[in-house]
């Protein structure tokens, strides 16, 4: 198994913007000779993958697996087999389980769990404050050396700014960033964007305001204490702002925007579906269109899916009751590619940047997100011509949250391999 040699696709270098047929070589994890044409009698095993693309291993920093206490939702093994059937290599998964990964041993826990499944990389954030209620710093050294590669109160916002400055001032010894939910609370009361939409609706809004005072926040205490910050799933063209602005004063901040606020405005609430309600909110086409602009600039720097797994019971609940969140790590290259590569908003580069080495950069994973020899064989190969229709039957997360059932989409990962162990999608799909 260790030997494989993968032959005839097309090799795409996102961080160096080349693109060339070449075969691969893979030796006990690592991708050992890259060249024109290596001979079959190299390895045992012959991978014919003529007419597909082949990139480095996408790389998600904020999905919600749900385990520990929900996995009626979703579990570690469903999620990581829905991430290897997106593409994805490595997930950063979020601390708004139950209980919180707010400690050592839960950190310990699911880094124990990655071991027994084998899948993909399952990379767990840990919580800000203990047990995520925003009221005492949790235990980050321990987190981080249990595991943890970054730490958050996701879902929430730390309202104390004094605990959030002490986390950001921890952050500089911990080589981790500090994750910001930046919504501030007492100004998201409602259920969507603040906006025409929500005055038509009828719907109490969370307006953008909710989000740029939160942002402003975290900028000014990362810049005063030299922390770093990373903000979660920005969603306003006026918070991209405050972080553009930031970066060009030299605050050591990154930033994320995930699939739906780059491809969905408000205006898909008109239909009341559920799946739409997410947090922050939906917003309008100049925010979304800004959010492609800051994902250009490299304002904003990845693209991460926030894939939330829910129930049908809780999500055919009315809107006001519904929980926040839609899943999509499954299709998340596909919904990109569909809507932003082939419309021509956005070049594939700059969405392979987003979901490659930029994310690995964050993570201190320099060798991952590029493909190198020497470095570990983390691929996604992809057939860029196939279409395919999203069908319940194909999903393979617990959950079915997602408003694009029966959409066509182009754009279909067939293998993704991790650290040289290969996963054929049809073979998950079963
Ligand atoms: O829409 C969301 N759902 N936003 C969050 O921040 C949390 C997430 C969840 O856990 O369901």
């Amino acid at each position: 198994m260790s030997r494989i040699l993968i032959r005839g696709g097309t090799l795409y270098d996102p961080k160096k913007r080349t693109e060339g047929r070449y075969d691969l070589l893979i030796d006990k994890g690592r991708i050992v000779k890259i060249s024109d044409q290596i001979p079959s009698t190299e390895a045992p095993t012959v991978l014919n993958v003529k007419g597909l693309a082949i990139f480095p291993g996408f790389i998600d920093l904020h999905a919600h697996f749900r385990e520990p206490g929900e996995e009626h939702k979703e579990d570690l093994e469903s999620g990581s087999r829905s991430a290897l059937a997106g593409g994805f290599v490595a997930v950063c998964v979020m601390p708004n389980t139950r209980p919180p990964l707010s400690d050592r041993s839960r950190i310990e826990y699911i880094r124990s769990r990655e071991e027994e499944l084998r899948l993909i990389k399952i990379l767990p954030v840990g919580t800000i404050t203990k047990e995520r209620v925003g009221k005492e710093l949790a235990e980050l050294l321990e987190m981080r050396d249990a595991g943890a590669v970054a730490f958050s109160d996701d879902g929430a916002w730390v309202a104390d700014g004094a605990l959030m400055r002490h986390a950001l001032e921890y952050s500089r010894w911990l080589h981790a960033p500090i994750v910001s939910h930046a919504e501030d609370p007492t100004l998201a009361r409602g259920v969507m964007h603040e906006g025409e939409v929500s005055d038509v609706l009828g719907l109490k809004g969370r307006p953008r305001i909710s989000e740029d005072v939160a942002v402003f926040r975290d900028l000014a205490l990362a810049e005063l204490t030299g922390g770093y910050l990373h903000v979660a799933h920005v969603s306003s063209y006026s918070a991209a702002r405050l972080i553009q602005e930031a970066k060009q004063r030299g605050v050591h901040v990154t930033a994320e925007v995930t699939p739906h606020h780059l491809t969905f405005t408000d205006e898909r609430l008109r239909s009341f579906d559920t799946c739409y309600k997410v947090n922050p909110p939906l917003r309008e086409e100049q925010d979304r269109r800004a959010l492609i602009e800051a994902l250009k600039e490299g304002v904003i720097d990845v693209v991460a899916t926030d894939h939330a797994p829910h129930t049908d019971f809780e999500k055919e609940a009315d809107f006001l009751q519904a929980p926040p969140g839609m899943i999509g790590i499954q299709w998340a290259f596909a919904q990109l590619y569909t809507f932003l590569v082939l419309t021509g908003e956005v070049d594939l580069w700059t969405l392979l940047d987003a979901l490659t080495w930029k994310p690995a950069k964050i993570l201190g994973e320099p060798q991952w997100g590029q493909i190198e020899e020497g470095y570990p064989a983390h691929l996604t190969l992809v057939d860029l011509q196939h279409e395919w229709v999203l069908e319940e039957r194909r999903i393979l997360s617990k959950s079915k949250n997602t408003p694009l059932l029966g959409e066509k989409l182009r754009g279909w990962v067939r293998w993704t391999m991790v650290a040289g162990k290969l996963f054929s999608v049809d073979d998950l799909l079963g």
